[in-house]
């Protein structure tokens, strides 16, 4: 279990969060993206975000109906007319080219906030079209390609990344694929993911949010005015698990209904990393109850960097398949790390 304790878990549960007047920043002229944000904690981050008089708040969702429900309900709470719903299905890589397509031409040139929220959990082996295990593909392969080909519209401005993962990576101790020539490649092998490895993909795949956060980080120059980190927005009430089921899923619920918080409170601490501190400060950073915190001991570990690289070399070789643009931004935006 690393560093993840029962006792660490409580404490942070009833940590008392900022309030979000003490977070909050005008955000006039400013154009924020926000993944997944048609339910849960997106949603409610996107009403904080509403709230702060943005030029242009985009909410990246895979279903119409329930995207412009929450338009209409952040129109209709906070009174912000500048919010709109853009198609993106983190399960296609086409859907999110598609996205970025557009975003090149009618996003007004320049991203200030890009905020990575939409996630999924299950148990079982699911294969998406684009043939990549539906986890891997959506929290960490798609959310990857999304940043990076929004990273020329966010060089242009002093801009914010935030992944959000969660407290769930610090039970990922090591990653067995690592041992495999190619990790992507065996954690998408369909004969491996058997019940036991997909019991831990989702924590796996938040490992990865942070390691390529950790890995994009490096590659910045120093130069850049991007800024990128990871936020877990703690045990919360959302719709995350409603594909799971069995007496796992029956002990999560128990555990929501006595220690979750709100979907606003927990919505807050990815506002708060979106917002506050500098890039001194945030650079690469993990956050947690509004705080910089540390990584898993595996993140940190002598191997930690090694893993990071290798997932980070294998990501681009999948995803400059996937779409030219890629290389080009990393020659003109990135640096070697
Ligand atoms: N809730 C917690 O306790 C907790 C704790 C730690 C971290 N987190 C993280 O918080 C983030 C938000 O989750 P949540 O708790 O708010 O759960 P949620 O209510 O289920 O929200 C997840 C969002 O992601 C979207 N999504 C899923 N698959 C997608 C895809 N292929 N393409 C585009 N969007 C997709 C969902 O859209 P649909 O409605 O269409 O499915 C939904 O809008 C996730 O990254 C999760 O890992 C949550």
């Amino acid at each position: 279990m690393g560093r993840y304790s029962l006792l660490a878990f409580f404490k942070d549960q009833f940590t008392s969060l900022p309030d979000i007047e003490s977070i909050a920043k005008d955000l006039t002229g400013k154009t924020v993206i926000i993944t997944g944000a048609n339910s849960g904690l997106g949603l409610e981050a996107a009403r904080h975000f509403a709230t702060m008089n943005p030029a242009r708040l985009i909410l990246g969702c895979r279903s119409l109906k329930s995207a412009e429900e929450a338009v209409g309900d952040i129109q209709q709470t906070t009174g912000c007319q500048n919010v709109e719903y853009w198609p993106l299905d983190l399960s296609s890589f086409r859907s999110v080219s598609d996205f970025s397509d557009c975003f090149e031409r009618e996003g007004g040139g320049k991203l200030d906030i890009l905020v990575q929220n939409a996630g999924i959990v299950r148990r079982e082996y699911v294969q998406t079209n684009d043939g990549y295990e539906s986890i891997l593909q959506t929290n960490h392969l798609s959310s990857a390609f999304l940043t990076l080909l929004l990273l020329p519209s966010l060089s242009k401005v002093e801009s914010r990344i935030v992944f959000v993962t969660s407290e769930l990576h610090l039970v990922v101790e090591f990653l067995k694929e690592a041992e495999s020539p190619n990790m992507i490649e065996k954690l998408n092998d369909k004969d491996h993911c058997n019940p036991e490895v997909m019991r831990y993909r989702y924590c796996v795949t938040k490992a990865l949010n942070i390691f390529f956060v950790r890995a994009l980080a490096a590659r910045l120059p120093s130069y850049s005015n991007i800024t990128v980190n990871a936020v877990t927005p703690g045990l919360c009430h959302s719709k995350i698990t409603r594909d799971l089921k069995g007496i796992g899923a029956a002990i999560y619920e128990v555990f929501v209904y006595l220690f979750a918080r709100s979907t606003e409170a927990g919505s807050r601490t990815i506002v708060h990393a979106a917002l506050s501190g500098s890039q001194e400060n945030m650079q690469a950073k993990y956050l947690n109850t509004c705080r910089v915190a540390e990584e898993s001991d595996f993140i940190l570990s002598v191997e930690g960097p090694k893993v990071q690289d290798r997932l980070w070399n294998e990501t681009i070789d999948i995803l400059a398949k996937q779409d030219k643009r890629v290389r080009n931004i990393m020659t003109q935006i990135l640096r070697e790390a």
